[in-house]
Parts: structure tokens; C-alpha cells; sequence
């Protein structure tokens, strides 16, 4: 598929192409939605908002962003802007809201897309920040994408007879050697070129690195299996303090939904398949697997000099295949198969230094805290990440299998508090040279 970037001068295509975009984001939130009363407004898990908050709220995002803002449109529904704003209403506290019901719910994102259009056909896509190669748009999209992938991990959290289902991945390979060495030296972090990317993708700014080994592949199942029977949860050395106290606090033993061999995925209980990257586990099971496996969790910017640079070219890529757009032989990305496929499974998404599965798959946890790059400036507001910037957030890299190919790229940063696990995450580990 074309970049934006190149479609930045040709007005007709980039609207379409964000038409395009905005309805694919919608088919998957539609049809995460598309079941039963009851479940749509019950909360499975104190973590997640009903999906019917989920729903509204993506639609009262679209509203204020690219109706009022973009548009200069009057509000449709002022009354419900402070039950749908994530800052004012805490997730376990969202099921006693007067939320919008499931009906009034698809009628009002449904009047939203509508207007936000007729908002796309005649606003120039340029002259002001906001709409810049249709910025404020790639961003509701995004926003779509990543509270589809929220109502995906809701979904996994819900008890009861299965509701999803999804075709089996591609099988995997067996890499080369099992870790990869990387030179180390300055690579570009970042991005300046990126037209939807993110306020904290930015500066791409020149970065120092040792030189480091990191795993060809994101650790399996079976090698995190080896961490559990070898009493990898009993054995304070490999914790760190903090890590150690939430471990016996939470009663951690294995990874989330897995039990006596199998583990239950959207209502599947199936047993564990050995070479599929890990997932559901926290910040502190991942740190501590690295230390008992003699390694450590790569940082932020050694994960992507791994994902990104090309030592023949000294450049940095936006993806690790080079610069296309994901391809669907590129990665296990945008919740195909509900799972992550086996390792070695996408040849074709090898990074030039050897890495892979970089992206897709499962989020990787990395050493990192979310901080900002050095000169970074908030936009367009404060709530995406400016105040999220701190030492209590860890940075996760490169998309899960849940995640849309308009929200993941070598230089998207996720970030999340280092006890959670019902997100699709796993990692990868590196060491010292
Ligand atoms: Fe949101």
C-alpha cells in the first residue's frame, strides 16, 4: 500500500485512503460489538470499561477531534462529553455512568462518521497542524485501532462460551542461531517523517549504542514453560524487589489463563502451543525470566536499532522489511487469528540485521521507562502521553497480533504500568557483548 507520506500531495487519494482507513477501523470495532445485549454492557473484568463505553467513547473521540475541531461543526451530544472523557472517569468506575445504550450507542458513532466525512471531503488537508496530510484523522483512526485492541484483551477477559473465532496461523520456522549480535554504534531514533506518527515518536534524534546480542525471536512458550517448572516463581533471586513483593502479593505462578497445561483464549481452551511467543505476562515476569536466563530485557532504543537500522546503509527504516507498508507476509498483525503465529513465521519481516517477529505478534516489553525524546513538544494535547511520561510506565514495542498496521510502526512507543498482563505482551531478551 502507498505511505502517506507519498500520498501527502495528492489530496483525492489521501482522502480516500483515509475513508478507507476510518471504515477498516469501524469494521472491526463493529463487529467486536456485534453480540449480545448483556455482554456488551456488563463489565468483565475491573481493568476494562464495558464495550459499550468503548464504542461511544470511540465515536465521542471522532466527535470532538474532527467534527468540532477539524470542522468547526456544532456538538452532537455535549451532554455525554464528560462520561466518555478517560480522564475523568476511571475504568471501574464507567458501569454506573448513565452510558448511552447499545442501540443509542451505534446510532451515535454512526451520525458521528457521518459528519466526520462530509468534515473530510471539505477541509483542505493542509495549512494548519492539525490537518496536515491528514493528521487529526490518522489519529482518530489510530484511536479506533487501539481501543479495538482494548476490547480485544475485554474480550479475552470475559467468561463464557466463545463469541470469536479465527483461522489458525502460518506455521513457524527455526531461526539460524538463536541470537542475533548488533554492532552497536549511532543509529537514528525516532522520526521526524512519519506524517500520523505520534507526539512521543518524536524528534528522530541520534543515539549511542553498545554493542549487544538480542534474541532472533521473541521468547516461546516453551522456553517460558522451562522458567516455570524449573521454579522460576519461587526463586527470589531472579525478582527484583518490587517484583519479588507483587509476584507473592498477586500470587503469580504462570502466565495469565494458563492452567495445568492449557490455557483458555476468548473462551478456547486449547493446549499451549510451544513455539508462539508468550504472552499475558507482566513487566516483573519478563524481567525476571531474562535474569534467570542468565540475560536482560533489551532497552527501548537497542530494540529498535535491532527493528530499524541497516548496517549496509547506516540508515534507519521505518519497518524492519524496509519501507512499505506492512504487507499481510510481512507480519501477524491486525487480529487475523486471534493469536500469535509461531515463531519464524514471516520470513519476509526479518530486520537487515537479522531480528525476528519484530513486529506484530505480541507487544515486547522493554528495560526502558516512557520518557520523553530529547526535544520533545506536546501535540496536539497533553492527555495522550505528555503526562504520562514517567519512571512508574514501562515502554512496550512493535504491536501485538491485535494490532492494526495503522497503529504500530519501528518507531511507535506503547507504554504500561509493569504489573499487567491482560494486554497481548511478551518479550524478547538481550545481553552484553
Ligand atoms: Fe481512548
Amino acid at each position: 500500500m502507498t505511505s502517506i507520506e507519498e500520498l501527502r500531495h495528492s489530496p483525492e487519494q489521501l482522502r480516500a485512503r483515509i475513508a478507507a482507513e476510518l471504515e477498516r477501523a469501524r469494521g472491526r470495532s463493529r463487529r467486536l460489538t456485534d453480540i449480545e445485549h448483556e455482554e456488551l454492557v456488563r463489565q468483565h473484568s475491573p481493568l476494562m470499561s464495558p464495550l459499550v463505553w468503548d464504542y461511544a467513547h470511540i465515536g465521542s473521540q471522532e466527535e470532538l477531534w474532527l467534527v468540532r475541531d477539524v470542522g468547526g461543526r456544532d456538538p452532537v451530544r455535549p451532554d455525554i462529553d464528560a462520561i466518555y472523557d478517560a480522564f475523568q472517569t476511571k475504568r471501574a468506575d464507567r458501569p454506573s455512568l448513565p452510558l448511552l445504550g447499545p442501540e443509542e450507542a451505534r446510532a451515535y458513532v454512526r451520525t458521528v462518521r457521518d459528519k466526520a466525512l462530509d468534515v473530510l471531503e471539505r477541509t483542505p488537508l493542509e495549512g494548519r497542524r492539525l490537518v496536515e496530510a491528514g493528521f487529526a484523522f490518522g489519529m482518530i483512526v489510530q484511536h479506533e485501532q487501539q481501543h479495538v485492541e482494548t476490547m480485544l484483551a475485554t474480550h479475552q477477559l470475559r467468561v463464557g462460551a466463545p463469541v470469536l473465532d479465527a483461522p489458525e496461523p502460518p506455521p513457524g520456522t527455526a531461526p539460524d542461531a538463536p541470537e542475533v549480535h548488533v554492532p552497536g554504534g549511532m543509529f537514528l531514533m525516532g522520526t521526524d517523517l512519519e506524517p500520523w506518527a505520534l507526539d512521543n515518536e518524536r524528534p528522530a534524534h541520534a543515539v549511542g549504542v553498545e554493542p549487544f546480542w538480542i534474541d532472533t525471536d521473541p521468547v516461546t512458550n516453551a522456553q517460558y514453560a522451562a522458567f516455570v517448572e524449573a521454579g522460576g516463581y519461587d526463586d527470589e533471586r531472579w525478582w527484583t524487589p518490587d517484583g519479588w513483593a507483587h509476584r507473592v502479593a498477586a500470587g503469580l505462578e504462570a502466565p495469565q489463563f494458563w492452567e495445568n497445561g492449557h490455557r483458555t483464549r476468548f473462551g478456547h481452551v486449547e493446549p499451549i502451543p510451544p513455539e508462539e511467543p508468550v504472552q499475558h505476562v507482566c513487566w516483573y515476569e519478563a524481567d525476571a525470566y531474562a535474569r534467570w536466563a542468565g540475560k536482560r530485557l533489551p532497552t527501548e532504543a537497542e530494540w529498535e536499532m535491532a527493528a530499524r537500522f541497516d548496517p549496509a546503509t547506516g540508515r534507519s527504516q521505518r519497518f524492519p522489511w524496509g519501507d512499505e507498508d506492512p504487507r499481510p507476509e510481512h507480519a501477524n498483525l491486525g487480529g487475523t487469528y486471534l493469536q500469535p503465529a509461531p515463531v519464524g513465521a514471516y520470513p519476509k519481516g526479518t530486520s537487515p540485521l537479522g531480528v525476528r517477529g519484530l513486529m506484530g505478534d505480541v507487544w515486547e516489553w522493554t528495560s526502558s521507562d516512557f520518557t520523553p525524546y530529547p526535544g520533545f513538544t506536546m501535540f496536539p494535547y497533553p492527555e495522550y502521553s505528555e503526562v504520562f511520561f514517567g519512571p512508574e510506565y514501562k515502554v512496550l514495542r512493535g504491536g501485538s497480533w491485535a494490532a492494526d498496521q495503522t497503529a504500530v510502526r519501528a518507531t511507535f512507543r506503547n507504554w504500561d504500568y509493569p504489573i499487567r498482563r491482560q494486554i497481548f505482551a511478551g518479550f524478547r531478551c538481550a545481553r552484553d557483548v
